[in-house]
Parts: structure tokens; C-alpha cells; sequence
């Protein structure tokens, strides 16, 4: 009896042990984990993390530029993030004679820190839940329809208050499938300046080639300042602006890490799935990725081959380079993790499981059945919408000439010099990055697989006609980049000389075409596909609550939706196939193993050869190298990237930028035993700031702490 209850005792704690690292936890909610998360090592409390009353770590975290995670590091404003976080600007900043993309920037007094048009960072001022108020006067008879105008209707009163007398932003955002609703207040301040990038050959080190993978050497980060007005309140760009002071920053830790320590990612996670009904992960993994991954790698090859050949289109390209391939390499991991895991099956068991229970609860009767019903009406359309985005969307002056389009009639009523001002201004900035043949060569390619592979019923007839004339997607390409004014910046900029009116685009090929499709999916495709949904979205929150009602000992967390989110772990190697153990950490000496400047992502800046060979590391050395990078079991996702790394104390130990590549699969479903987030460790940060960069000032600034 005593053995029996001590085996039951013992399997708990391992049960929760087991499943302690999955989870994005709202942090307004954090006490409720915080037991565990001492258990783990923790040692600071839950207010500690999260307070509206007094500052917290929450108050020295952002989300940066609406895709990213940053957090503060100094009492003047100074922001950490991903170098791949802050590439945009970087890029925007370069030019071949400045190439700060190639060679690193360092503004060495604050006068040299750059401003950025368009980006801001946004602060969680405070959460709460609002369910009780978002869904007053909403009833079981209501159609979803109904339902959704009441909730709207509802949060946008929350909203409105909220905002109230404030420069506060705020927004209502569902939770597990709208069963939980919570407002979230927001400050963003948009004066936020450059102040520092390493050489992409450290900040993308490794490239696209080790992207998504470990071990892992890549020295991703970038600084930021963030200025506001002398009441320390958000400003729009002006040089009388000051350093923001905030209210929290973080402490660096210069201990570094060991396997087996406490670490908690404190940020923005974006999108995850992990409740899906098996059909939909089946159309994700056995479809769509593969379809998917297909166009891009057509996509790339070309993009590589135009860039291999000049440094202009190499600069022009580079962020849109990054951004096809990152997707891209991630499907194809997330696809074989998923097959790995045997997911559908394990899924469709469950639901298998779930279908006999709910035979006793009417509430749930027949929920897993008219899912899959749904998912196969929307299969077909689904791949047309993956179609419509990644083979006719992606072509780059199509979904500009629908720009274009959509900002002549919406400045219709406008005077003509002001409508051509702010469409040359689109042009101009448009036009900075744009290569033709890449885009021409793409084109003939991917609308080529969209010709072969979408169904001639879910296609246009215009584009069913203008195939027959023109037989081949590369005679079509001819055809529209020979004529469309949006095929070269002079003959662009040259159309609109005389002024803007809302129709004289309409004519151009580039403009049927994109009009072409995108009627044709806002009629044929789009009225089906939402209808769909919605009944999806109304199914969820059911079987959401299902899934929570049915399998009580299981800990439920919402998905990400780009709100903030706490998760921990701890630090640890894995084994990626048999016989292979990988250990949690990357130093200075694997960098140079994989140094050759005949590889571009492996051709390292002359200055880190130099220390390297003196063995200049000063006092960031550890066992006689510098450490790079490490691993943790944190569940992570797009949107974590540049979000702090905290060890048991709250102190900055890393910063969050990838997943390994066995555990991409972790947005749908997460594998303790493969699944890590990849973090920079800081003392590679303050190593590359102090010895290749030289830019020790910024160090000063920083509170570094053992
Ligand atoms: N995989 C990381 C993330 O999802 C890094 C992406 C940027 N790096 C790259 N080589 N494309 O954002
Ligand atoms: N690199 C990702 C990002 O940009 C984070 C890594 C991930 O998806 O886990 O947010």
C-alpha cells in the first residue's frame, strides 16, 4: 500500500517535472506557476516579474517593431536585440560605400546613434483579464456572427476606456479560442536610434547554413536607444530628444551559465498551434509545408545566383533573402519533426479517445467529426490560399502594383500633387531594393507551379486566357515586365510625373493581373474560406474547453498570439539521433573551426582572426576561450527573438534568437527531449562590444553583476 502510494507520488513528480517546460505562461497569471518555477531554481517572486504597482522586469521588456523582443540594459535607454531583429535598419542605414551590413556600425557618441523612420518599441503597461466583460450579453443562442459583433462591440469599450485620457495604446486579444479574453495596455515610443552593430560575418554568422541549427556560433545582436521627450514620455523623432529612462532595466550576469541551471525567456512569442485537430497538422506537414517549400527554394536559387554576381543586389536583397530562406528552413524541420513524432497518428488516437468521452458529455458530442468534416471542404481552398500568397503575392511588382493601386484610390481625395508625392515616396522606397531580373526570373518560375499545380477551377479565367495566348509562364513574364510601368523605377517615377489620378494604373499589365487574382479570390475563394473559419474558430472554442474538461491533469496554456509570455526551462544538451550527444554550449573555437573566407557564411572579420590569434579575450575568458552560445529547454517561437535570457536571479545571462532544428516542430508540438531555444550567451555580446569593436563606453553604461 505504502510502495503503491509512494510509486503514485513519485509519478506525479515526475509528471509535472516531465512537462515543466512547455508552456507560454501569461504573466499576469505567473504566481500560479511560480511554485514550480522555484522548484526549478527560481529565486525571485511572482511581483518581482510582473507588478502594475511597482517596477518590474515586464518594464524593461519591448516588443520591437512589432516582429521582435528587446529589453533595456541601461539607465539611458540603452535596448539589446537580435542583429537580425534590427536588420532592417541596419540595411536601410547601408549603402555600398557604408556598408554597415558588412562591416558593423558603432556610433561611438550618442550625435552618431541613427534614427529609424517606422520603428517603434512598445511597453506592457498592464493585462487584465476582461472574459466577464468582453462576453456580457452574449448568449448560447447567438449565431457566431452575433457573437462576434457583441465582442467586438464590448472590447471596443474596454478599449476606449482603457485609453481614456491616456497616450496609452490598448487592445482585447482572445485567449485558448476566445473561451478567455485580457486587455493589454500599451506605451510605444517611436524615437528609437541605432547604436550598434557588429559585422553581419558575427551578428548572421553561419548564415543560412546554420540557421535553425546547432551547435551554433552566431553573434546575433544589436543595440538601440530609445529617446523620448524631456518628460520621459514618448515623442516623435526630434534631436531634443533625450534618453529614456526607464523604469526597470536589466543586470548582466557575467557568471554564465552551467547544465542544469534555472533560465527563463521573457518576451513576445507570435503564433502557435498546439491544439490543432489532426487533419489540420496533417495539411500542414504532409501539404502546404512541402508546396511551400518547393516555390521558395525556386525563389532562392534564383535570389542567390543575381546576388553571388553583384554587391548591389547582394545589399539590395539581403533582407528579403533572410526572410524567403528562414521560413523556408523551417518548414522543412517543422514537417520531418512533426513526421518524426508521428503526431497525426498521436492525435488522431486522441481524438479517438476524446470522441468516446464525449459520447457521455452532449456538450462535446460529435466536435472531433465536424472538425475533420470542416478541414476537408477547406483543404482545397486552403492550398489555394497558400498558392495566392506564395506564388502570386510573391512576385514582387504584382503585389506593389496592388499597392500602388489600393493608394490611388485612397487618395482619390486628395489634390493630385499631394496623392503623387506620397506614391512617389512608396516608389522611391520600393524601388531602393528592387532588382528586376530576380523578380522576372521568380516570376516565371513560381507562376509556372502555380499554373501546374492549383486546379483550373481556382483559377481566374483572365489568367486561364492569357496562358492560352501566351502558352508559357516566361512569354507571360516577357509580356508584363516589358510593359508595366512597374518594371523599372525611371519608367515608374516618369508615369506619375504629371500627377496621380485614381485610374490611370488600370491598364497597366502588372495591375490586371494583380487585380485579376485578387478579384477572383475576394469573389470565388475568400467568401468560402472565412465562412469556413468562422465555423473552425466557433468548433475550437469548443473543443478547446473539451480538451481542458477532458484531460484535467494536463497544465493548458493559450497559444501565442503576440503577447508576452513567460517560459522557462533549464540549460541542457540533447541528442539529436543515436549515438550523437550535443553539449549546451558553443565557444570561440568552433568559430574558428568553421573560419574560411572563401565561404561567405563562414568568412569571419579580419579584426576577430587578430584577437584571436593573440589571445586577446581580457576578462570575458572562460577555460582559456570565450563562450558563444547555449541551449535550454525554454519553449520559444517566432517572436522571441532578441528576448532575454534570465538566470534564477534575474539577471540577463542571454539572448533568445533560435530554435535547434529537431524541435522546429514546437509551435504545433513541443518534445522535451528535443525541443531547445537557442540563446547568444552575453559574454560573447560584451566581448565582441569591448575587443572587435572597441566600443567599451557602451559597457560603462551597463550594470554587470556576478
Ligand atoms: N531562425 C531565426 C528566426 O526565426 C533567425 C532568423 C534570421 N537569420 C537568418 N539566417 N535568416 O528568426
Ligand atoms: N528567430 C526567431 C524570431 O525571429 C526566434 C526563433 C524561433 O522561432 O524560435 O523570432
Amino acid at each position: 500500500m505504502k510502495r503503491t502510494l509512494l510509486i503514485i507520488i513519485a509519478s506525479l513528480f515526475f509528471a509535472t517535472n516531465l512537462f515543466a517546460d512547455e508552456g507560454m505562461w501569461l504573466p499576469s497569471l505567473i504566481k500560479e506557476r511560480i511554485s514550480d518555477m522555484k522548484q526549478n531554481g527560481f529565486r525571485l517572486t511572482a511581483k518581482d516579474i510582473y507588478d502594475i504597482n511597482q517596477a518590474s522586469v515586464k518594464d524593461a521588456i519591448v516588443h520591437f517593431g512589432g516582429g521582435c523582443t528587446g529589453e533595456l540594459i541601461s539607465s539611458e535607454g540603452l535596448l539589446i536585440t537580435n542583429h537580425h531583429c534590427g536588420f532592417g535598419q541596419i540595411q536601410a542605414h547601408s549603402s555600398v560605400e557604408n556598408d554597415y551590413l558588412k562591416d558593423g556600425f558603432w556610433a561611438m557618441s550618442r550625435e552618431a546613434e541613427l534614427p529609424n523612420k517606422g520603428l517603434s518599441v512598445r511597453f506592457l503597461v498592464r493585462m487584465d483579464d476582461v472574459t466577464n466583460k468582453v462576453l456580457k450579453g452574449v448568449t448560447h443562442q447567438m449565431s457566431e456572427t452575433e457573437r462576434s459583433t457583441k465582442v467586438k462591440e464590448n472590447s471596443q469599450n474596454i478599449i476606449n476606456e482603457a485609453k481614456r485620457g491616456s497616450h496609452y495604446d490598448a487592445r482585447v486579444e482572445a485567449m485558448y479560442y476566445g473561451n478567455q479574453y485580457f486587455l493589454f495596455v500599451y506605451e510605444t515610443y517611436t524615437d528609437v536610434r541605432l547604436v550598434g552593430a557588429p559585422p553581419s560575418s558575427i551578428g548572421k554568422f553561419g548564415g543560412d547554413t546554420d540557421n535553425w541549427m546547432w551547435p551554433r556560433h552566431t553573434g546575433d545582436f544589436s543595440l538601440f536607444r530609445i529617446y523620448a521627450d524631456k518628460n520621459n514620455k514618448p515623442a516623435p523623432y526630434s534631436k531634443d530628444n533625450v534618453p529614456y529612462k526607464p523604469k526597470k532595466f536589466l543586470s548582466i550576469s557575467t557568471s554564465g551559465v552551467n547544465e542544469g541551471d534555472f533560465t527563463m525567456v521573457y518576451g513576445y512569442p507570435g503564433r502557435t498551434q498546439e491544439y490543432l485537430h489532426s487533419e489540420a497538422v496533417r495539411y500542414i506537414s504532409e501539404v502546404s509545408n512541402p508546396h511551400k517549400i518547393k516555390l521558395r527554394t525556386m525563389r532562392l536559387e534564383i535570389q542567390s545566383d543575381e546576388m553571388s554576381k553583384s554587391t548591389e543586389v547582394r545589399i539590395k536583397y539581403a533582407s528579403k533573402n533572410a526572410s524567403v530562406a528562414n521560413a523556408w528552413k523551417k518548414w522543412q524541420g517543422e514537417a520531418g519533426g512533426i513526421k518524426r513524432l508521428r503526431t497525426v497518428e498521436e492525435k488522431r488516437a486522441f481524438e479517438n479517445r476524446f470522441r468516446i468521452w464525449a459520447g457521455k458529455n452532449k456538450a462535446y458530442e460529435g466536435v472531433v467529426d465536424t472538425l475533420a468534416a470542416l478541414y476537408a471542404k477547406l483543404e482545397p481552398l486552403s492550398f489555394v490560399n497558400d498558392y495566392h500568397s506564395e506564388a502570386i503575392n510573391a512576385n514582387e511588382i504584382i503585389r506593389f502594383a496592388g499597392m500602388i493601386t489600393a493608394a490611388a484610390a485612397r487618395n482619390a481625395k486628395m489634390s493630385p500633387e499631394v496623392s503623387s508625392s506620397n506614391i512617389r515616396a512608396m516608389m522611391e522606397s520600393f524601388y531602393k531594393d528592387y532588382y528586376m531580373p530576380v523578380d522576372k526570373r521568380s516570376f516565371i518560375a513560381i507562376v509556372g507551379e502555380y499554373n501546374k499545380n492549383v486546379p483550373d477551377e481556382f483559377k481566374p479565367d483572365y489568367f486561364k486566357e492569357i496562358m492560352r495566348l501566351h502558352k508559357t509562364t516566361e512569354s507571360l513574364a516577357n509580356y508584363i515586365y516589358e510593359n508595366s510601368i512597374f518594371s523599372s523605377r525611371e519608367k515608374a517615377l516618369s508615369f506619375i510625373e504629371k500627377g496621380v489620378t485614381q485610374d490611370m494604373f488600370a491598364n497597366d499589365p502588372a495591375v490586371v493581373f494583380y487585380t485579376a487574382f485578387n478579384d477572383f479570390f475576394n469573389a470565388s475563394i475568400k467568401p468560402v474560406y472565412d465562412q469556413l473559419n468562422s465555423r473552425l474558430t466557433l468548433l475550437y472554442r469548443t473543443y478547446m474547453r473539451g480538451q481542458m474538461e477532458f484531460d484535467t491533469k494536463k497544465e493548458f496554456y493559450p497559444d501565442a498570439n503576440s503577447t508576452l509570455r513567460i517560459t522557462y526551462g533549464k540549460v541542457k544538451g540533447y541528442t539529436p539521433s543515436d549515438g550523437v550527444y550535443y553539449k549546451h554550449y558553443s565557444t570561440l573555437e568552433g568559430i574558428m573551426e568553421k573560419d574560411n573566407p572563401n565561404i561567405y557564411d563562414y568568412d569571419i572579420p579580419q579584426k576577430l582572426r587578430d584577437v584571436y590569434s593573440k589571445r586577446d579575450f581580457g576578462k570575458w575568458t572562460v577555460n582559456g576561450t570565450v563562450p558563444v552560445c547555449f541551449i535550454a529547454t525554454n519553449h520559444t517561437s517566432g517572436g522571441n527573438s532578441g528576448s532575454p535570457v534570465l538566470n534564477a536571479d534575474g539577471n540577463l545571462v542571454g539572448i533568445n534568437f533560435d530554435r535547434v532544428w529537431e524541435g522546429t516542430m514546437s509551435d504545433i508540438v513541443y518534445d522535451p527531449s528535443v525541443c531547445r531555444n537557442i540563446s547568444l550567451d552575453v559574454r560573447y555580446v560584451l566581448f565582441v562590444v569591448d575587443k572587435v569593436a572597441g566600443a567599451g563606453h557602451l559597457i560603462k553604461e551597463m550594470n554587470l553583476v556576478k
